[in-house]
Order: structure tokens, then C-alpha cells, then sequence
């Protein structure tokens, strides 16, 4: 990407906006965490200003970060490559990455808007919330292996 400079500053050898996008990630891993602890207190606006501003953001993260990043080192490599921890950590996590967005977005319009009927709404708020939490985790985790398997395990 021509507006960034080219080396991370994680040393590890990273590209720049791997390292930040490593760093930015965890940040909102983080403020999704504090966010689920607003609701617990009962602070439901901003439970849902909180959390979906992180949404939100990462759809930008990933516009810029990791929707070119895999359209580049990982679409032309399928499904050949899937034998090799390279493409298969970033396919798995592209994967679920799209599924932890579009569930969280249609989270967000249950629970912030009145747009759709009744029978494509969710009552059991808690559960499904619960879900996007926990699949959230699991995209960040296989985000970081996705790391770790492009530019720390091959010069380890
Ligand atoms: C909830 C949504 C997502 C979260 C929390 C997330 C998290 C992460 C994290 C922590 C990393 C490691 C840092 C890095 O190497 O850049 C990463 C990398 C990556 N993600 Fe995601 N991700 C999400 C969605 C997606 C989606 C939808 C795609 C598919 C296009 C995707 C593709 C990638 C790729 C290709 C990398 C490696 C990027 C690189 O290092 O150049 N991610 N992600």
C-alpha cells in the first residue's frame, strides 16, 4: 500500500500494516470486552455506541488491511495451496472473519433498528451476543496464527 511506510515496527518482520493491524485488532478485542462488561452494569446505550463502533471500524480494517491482503498473497493460490499453513491459516480466518462481521451487523440491526419484520428478529438477545463474542475471539485468534504463520514461523 503506497501511503504506508513498508517495515512493521513489531520486529518481526512484519509489513507495516500487519503489525498495525495486529496492534489495532487487539485494541478492539479489548474495548469489545469492556463493552460486554457496560452491558453487564446495565448500560445499554453505551454497550451499543461501544460496540458498534467497533464493527464499524473493522469493516474499515479490513477494506484496507486484509480484504487486499488476501485478494493478493492468498486468492491466487487456491485451493492448491491449501496444504500449506500459509493459505490455510488465512483461509480458515478469512472464512470466519466474514462470518463474525455479518453477524455482528445483523446484531446491530436487530438490536438498533426496527427495519426488519418480526420473524427475522432474535429474542434471546444474551445468546446471540454471546455467539458474536465468542466467535469474535476465536477470528482474532486465528488473525494472530494467520500472523504468526506469515512472518514468524517461516524464520524461526
Ligand atoms: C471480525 C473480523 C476480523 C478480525 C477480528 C480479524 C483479526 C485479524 C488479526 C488479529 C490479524 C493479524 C494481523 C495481521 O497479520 O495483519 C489478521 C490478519 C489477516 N486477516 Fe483478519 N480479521 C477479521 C476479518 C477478516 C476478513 C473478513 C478477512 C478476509 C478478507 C481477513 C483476512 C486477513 C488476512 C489476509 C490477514 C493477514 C494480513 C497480513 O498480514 O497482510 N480478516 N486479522
Amino acid at each position: 500500500m503506497a501511503f504506508f511506510p513498508i517495515k512493521g515496527f513489531l520486529g518481526t518482520g512484519a509489513t507495516f500494516e500487519a503489525d498495525l493491524n495486529l496492534v489495532v485488532q487487539v485494541v478492539m478485542g479489548v474495548a469489545l470486552i469492556a463493552g460486554s462488561l457496560l452491558a453487564k452494569r446495565k448500560r445499554y446505550a453505551a454497550h451499543g455506541v461501544c460496540q458498534t463502533t467497533v464493527l464499524l471500524s473493522n469493516l474499515g480494517m479490513i477494506g484496507l488491511v486484509m480484504w487486499p491482503s488476501f485478494q493478493q498473497q492468498v486468492r491466487p493460490a487456491l485451493p492448491e495451496g491449501l496444504h500449506k499453513w500459509y493459505f490455510a491459516a488465512a483461509t480458515i480466518h478469512a472464512l470466519l472473519g466474514v462470518m463474525a462481521e455479518l453477524l455482528g451487523l445483523y446484531i446491530v440491526i436487530v438490536a438498533g433498528t426496527h427495519v426488519l419484520p418480526q420473524f427475522l428478529r432474535f429474542k434471546n438477545w444474551k445468546r446471540w451476543m454471546r455467539a458474536e463474542l465468542v466467535l469474535w475471539s476465536i477470528v482474532v485468534l486465528t488473525g494472530m496464527g494467520t500472523y504468526y504463520a506469515w512472518y514468524i514461523a517461516p524464520f524461526g
